[in-house]
């Protein structure tokens, strides 16, 4: 590590409405090194980073970029600096070229045409810094995830930064991209680039960075290299408390069919059969695009059904949406919660009290008073961070607003659950809290159908396992006999 770091903030504040966000924030990062930043929902990440990139502004505090003290008054700024934020929402154009996309808005030009053979020269300059072999004519939008992630920190590179800020990053890749992604920054690393990069899974922080910084109720709680810090004193560090049983799973009487899937199909899936009792956790394993998502959307009505047939208690059941589901008991919780599942706009009671206000009304008018104690019970329950209940969700932390929908459907007492990646941004604290509601679902007789990319989740929580490929379940096992090796080989084929 080189002497002088590339980044240094001396005590950032900054404060919104009701909320102080960050307070007196010390904060450095060094050429060749990766900072883990981690620290439960709420506790200032993001917006440790949005000041970084421009978004926001300090209300006190300095801070020292390349060795200049500096201001960055906007996202441009930022830029132009050298500091570029990958956020989890890609800025890409689909229906560009990989290399239009590298150099979007300074496309190099030539006697006001594009200068492809410029163009092209850098983009593969850049894709050489990334180790990355790819087709540069080819459009972003048929890429994957993982590779449109790539590409995106290649923007960031083709923009001379020299710090690459990521926000999640890996939230919805599977191991392998993960491992593809980690490659590439280390690579970055070794080149002199200072990274940042944010994560709700601790293992991933062991695996790439240099150094931990935790965060707390928008201070900084403590920061040491990697190799100095153990996964329980980290864990201890950003919840404050020792947690002592991690996945509580719990004995519990399984009983009746409840939901049955014969021949069950359409684009996205095919003749898929499965059963599920109540009370019984049943979970959904496969790759990123094996068809997990949309099995889940076909059963809630999101997806129509082009042949064979659902069973609901025995009968069949014809559902064609995720409103008319939810009448029948079944309940969704979508992967994409901000997109699918909230009304950002609209405050946290309204999101809550959304599915249920048929309940808290009396003669056709909803009661208030009913309305508040409900959502905040619910803020109460799931440890949602927010100055009130009437703060628009728009302004809660990324893993607040995921809160916020998991206490939507647990008003709703659903017969059936459907959780598409529940813990997605969830942070260490919070999981162990959702863990625990999923039981007490399963315990009142609720039954589970549980999409993870979380092997351990899969393999601590559920009764039995379906594992997915191409649409199809390839597998059933009973989750005591198998473990992740079987798991992954049934999802990747090899089996
Ligand atoms: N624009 C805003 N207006 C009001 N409050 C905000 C705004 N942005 C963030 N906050 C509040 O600031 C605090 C810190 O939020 P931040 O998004 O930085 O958390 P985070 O550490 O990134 O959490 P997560 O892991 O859930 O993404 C939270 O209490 C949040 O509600
Ligand atoms: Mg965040």
């Amino acid at each position: 590590m080189s002497a002088d770091p590339m980044l240094q903030l001396k005590n950032v504040s900054k404060s919104f409405p009701g909320v102080k966000a960050l307070k007196n924030v010390d904060f450095s990062v060094y050429p060749n090194e990766i900072v883990g930043l981690s620290g439960e929902n709420g506790a200032g990440k993001s917006t440790l980073i949005k000041i970084l990139g421009g978004v926001y502004q300090p209300d006190e505090g300095t801070i020292e970029f390349c060795g200049e003290q500096t201001k960055i008054p906007n996202t441009n700024a930022a830029i132009n600096m050298g500091i570029s934020v990958i956020y989890q929402e890609l800025s890409l154009v689909p229906e560009l070229s990989v290399a239009e996309n590298l150099f979007l808005g300074a496309v190099p030009q030539h006697a006001g045409k594009i200068d492809y053979k410029t163009l092209f020269r850098k983009s593969q300059a850049i894709l050489d810094i990334l180790g990355l072999e790819l087709d540069l004519k080819g459009k972003v939008g048929e890429l994957s995830i993982s590779t449109q992630q790539l590409v995106e920190i290649g923007k960031a590179l083709a923009r001379d930064a020299k710090l690459l800020i990521m926000d999640e990053p890996t939230s919805s890749l599977g191991r392998e991209d993960v491992e593809k992604l980690f490659d590439t920054m280390r690579n970055l690393k070794a080149k002199g680039y200072g990274i940042i990069f944010i994560t709700h899974r601790m293992e991933e922080l062991f695996q790439v960075t240099d150094r931990i910084t935790v965060m707390r109720d928008g201070e900084i709680a403590e920061t040491r290299a990697t190799s100095e810090w153990n996964m329980d004193d980290l864990v201890f560090s950003m919840v404050n408390r020792k947690i002592e049983q991690f996945y509580p799973k719990r004995t519990v009487e399984i009983g009746a069919e409840v939901l049955a899937a014969e021949g069950l199909g359409n684009k996205l899936i095919h003749d898929i059969h499965l059963k599920l009792h109540s009370g019984e956790i049943v979970g959904v394993a496969g790759l990123v695009g094996s068809g997990r998502s949309d099995l889940l959307k076909t059963i809630c009505g999101a997806y129509p059904v082009r042949y064979g047939r659902l069973l609901v208690d025995g009968k069949p059941c014809k559902i064609r949406s995720p409103r008319e589901a939810l009448k029948k008991g079944i309940a969704f919780v979508p992967e994409n919660r901000k997109e699918e599942g909230l009304v950002l706009e609209s405050t946290v009671k309204e999101n809550i009290v959304l599915s249920v206000l048929d309940r808290l009304a009396h003669g056709g008018v909803v009661r208030n008073a009913k309305i508040d104690r409900c959502a905040d019970c619910a803020i109460d329950d799931f440890k949602i961070k927010t100055p009130s209940c009437c703060q628009k969700v728009v302004k809660l932390s990324g893993g607040n607003q995921q809160k916020i929908i998991l206490s939507r459907v647990a008003e709703t007492e659903p017969e059936i659950l459907l959780l598409d990646e529940p813990t997605r941004g969830i942070d260490i604290g919070t999981k162990v809290e959702i863990y625990n509601k999923i039981m007490d679902f399963a315990e009142k007789g609720t039954a589970i159908l549980l999409v993870s990319s979380d092997m351990a989740e899969i393999l601590e929580l559920t009764d039995r396992v379906y594992v997915m490929k191409e649409g199809r379940i390839v597998a059933e096992l009973e989750t005591r006999n198998t473990d992740s090796k079987e798991i992954m080989d049934y999802s990747t084929g090899g089996k």
